[in-house]
């Protein structure tokens, strides 16, 4: 949404916060979205875990199972200008809630490829140690969706905050 006020101008954007942990990583997507709503935009957080989805297989696709809330899912996403993924490391990856989350959205492909295409995704992480790791994950996984991903992330563990300053310009960078 486009507004011009005479000399000043603003730009409001819709930002989705999708949070893959509902403990630390919960809280730092609502940081996220404070942020966000005073820097004038709206948001929509989503909580991954929350969904409870099943694991994807062979047996439940064959069947034509598709997961309450998908389609809704999807879009809600699709209905946002950018993302924040804000995901912990599991194991030196992604946890198992983004992974599964994406696969069974990629069932409904068409519309799938439509709301990954070219979507500004940022990337952020509560971890218990590092964090490098799956930040990697989801650049790789992202960007192989076709997403265009923003160079700098958010990295935060026990001993290190999430730093402000980085999270504004992730905010910033996906609502341009
Ligand atoms: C199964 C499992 C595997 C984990 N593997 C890692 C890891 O490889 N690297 C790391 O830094 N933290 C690891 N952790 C710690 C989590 O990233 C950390 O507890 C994080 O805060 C969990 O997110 P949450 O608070 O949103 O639930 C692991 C935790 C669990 C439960």
């Amino acid at each position: 949404m486009y507004y011009n006020l005479g000399l000043l101008q603003h730009t409001m954007a819709k930002v989705a916060l999708i949070a893959a942990g509902d403990g630390k990583n919960m809280e730092l997507a609502l940081k996220f979205k404070e942020m966000a709503e005073e820097m004038g935009h709206s948001t929509d957080v989503m909580d991954l875990m929350g969904l409870e989805w099943p694991v994807i297989t062979n047996k439940l696709m064959k069947e034509g199972y598709k997961p309450e809330g998908a389609k809704d899912l999807m879009d809600r996403l699709g209905g946002a200008d950018g993302w924040v993924c804000i995901a912990p490391e599991y194991n030196g990856g992604m946890p198992s809630s983004l992974n599964n989350t994406v696969a069974w959205m990629s069932i409904f492909w068409n519309d799938f490829r439509e709301v990954f295409n070219s979507r500004k995704v940022g990337l952020a992480t509560h971890s218990g140690g590092g964090g490098d790791h799956v930040i990697m994950a989801m650049r790789q996984m992202f960007s192989y969706l076709g997403c265009n991903l923003i160079g700098r992330a958010v990295i935060s563990n026990k001993n290190k905050e999430a730093n402000p300053e980085a999270m504004e310009r992730i905010i910033r960078e996906i609502t341009e």
